[in-house]
């Protein structure tokens, strides 16, 4: 059975930390809540331990994890950083760290190859939600922890849902409530280049195309590289994929709904000015923002919104585009995936 412990009292939110910090030291893997998406963790320097979380998530093996680590003094722990881009990670760990901003740089060997997925290069961050940041102090070693869902599902953004993902396959869920952002992190790459550095985005995220473009010139890599693995071998096209097909209809005008089939929207706002309310008889049509129409609430509703209209069982989820800046690029970008299927 799963225990899902709640945090909204002190000494039960002290219980819930103690105990998965129990459950870390013996080499177990916890769902833990970040500031983006709920992670399954384990520590990452005990292969055993890491490999349970493979396992509960039916994850290949090729698909390498994020180390997350207790503070930016701990780069030098797991990585090996190239002088050339030293200046430059110190100052964008300063400015985002503990954050939604992940870095790849080239692994120490003390990393496991499961970690890395045999890659050179390990993918690294610090969060910044209060309860993991106590568990990761609490272990005192770095945690290993992709998005706490099954393979290609949807990323939780709520212990319920982390719940609907692994219940029966973990012993421990601490539940701190949803997260702030609800995307998960942004990855980079910093790569040496004169007059500037390139940052490369491997995978948009919270950390936006304008945050990161006084630290060197930003390269969108995702768009280009997404179907090589070597790139972010987890960013498979068909990522995120609710278990209804999902359709991006880039324009209204392209849809022509089919006699007797089940429809439902995901829409911005639901307004009707958009031309996407009007189209069908719409079993249900759920809004990604709601209150204000802005992108950082449509993120934090994103994946409840999919798994919510993922559970009505239609024949077909269609999704309204939206504005591809700040952190619609990443939704965006999940969309396309989403709607993919390969
Ligand atoms: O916000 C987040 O990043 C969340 C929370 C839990 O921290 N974690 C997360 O992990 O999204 P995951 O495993 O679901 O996604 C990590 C992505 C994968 O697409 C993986 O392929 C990529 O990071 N990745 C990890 N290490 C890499 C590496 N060395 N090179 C390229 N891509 C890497
Ligand atoms: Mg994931």
């Amino acid at each position: 059975v799963t225990a899902v412990l709640p945090t909204d009292q002190p000494p039960l939110m002290h219980q819930a930390v103690d105990e998965a910090v129990r459950l870390l030291k013996e080499g177990e893997v916890v769902a833990l809540p970040t500031e983006t998406v709920y992670g399954l963790a384990a520590n990452a320097l005990d292969a055993a331990a890491v490999a349970k979380i493979f396992e509960a998530k039916e994850r290949p093996s090729f698909d390498p994890l994020i180390v997350h680590l207790a503070s930016k003094d701990q780069i030098d722990l797991v990585a090996d950083v190239p002088p050339e881009i030293s200046a430059t990670l110190k100052k964008m760990v300063e400015r985002f760290w503990p954050g939604p901003l992940t870095i790849l740089l080239p692994k120490k060997p003390i990393v496991p190859d499961l970690v890395t997925a045999g890659l050179p290069t390990v993918a690294v961050r610090v969060s910044s939600n209060p309860i993991f940041r106590r568990v990761i102090t609490g272990l005192g070693k770095p945690l290993a922890a992709p998005s706490a869902n099954r393979f290609g599902s949807i990323s939780p953004t709520s212990a319920s849902a982390v719940q609907a993902e692994l219940d029966g396959r973990i012993h421990l869920i601490v539940d701190a409530g949803a997260c702030m952002f609800g995307l998960e992190s942004t990855i980079i790459k910093i790569e040496p280049g004169t007059p500037k550095m390139f940052i490369d985005i491997v995978r948009p995220g919270p950390i936006t195309p304008e945050d990161l473009k006084a630290y060197g010139k930003v390269r969108q890599a995702t768009r280009t590289v997404v179907d090589e693995a070597t790139a972010a071998p987890g960013q498979l096209a068909s990522h995120y994929a609710p278990k209804t097909p999902l359709r991006l209809l880039e324009r209204p005008e392209d849809f022509i709904p089919e006699e007797g089939k089940r429809y439902a929207l995901m829409s911005y706002r639901g307004e009707e000015k958009d031309g996407y309310l009007n189209l069908c008889d719409w079993e249900e049509v759920m809004m990604l923002s709601p209150g204000n129409g802005k992108l950082p609430e449509a993120a934090v509703r994103f994946f409840y919104v999919l798994r919510a209209l993922d559970k009505l069982g239609v024949d077909e989820i269609i999704a309204e585009p939206l504005h591809e800046h700040g952190m619609g690029i990443a939704m965006m970008d999940k969309l396309r995936r989403a709607s993919r299927r390969v």
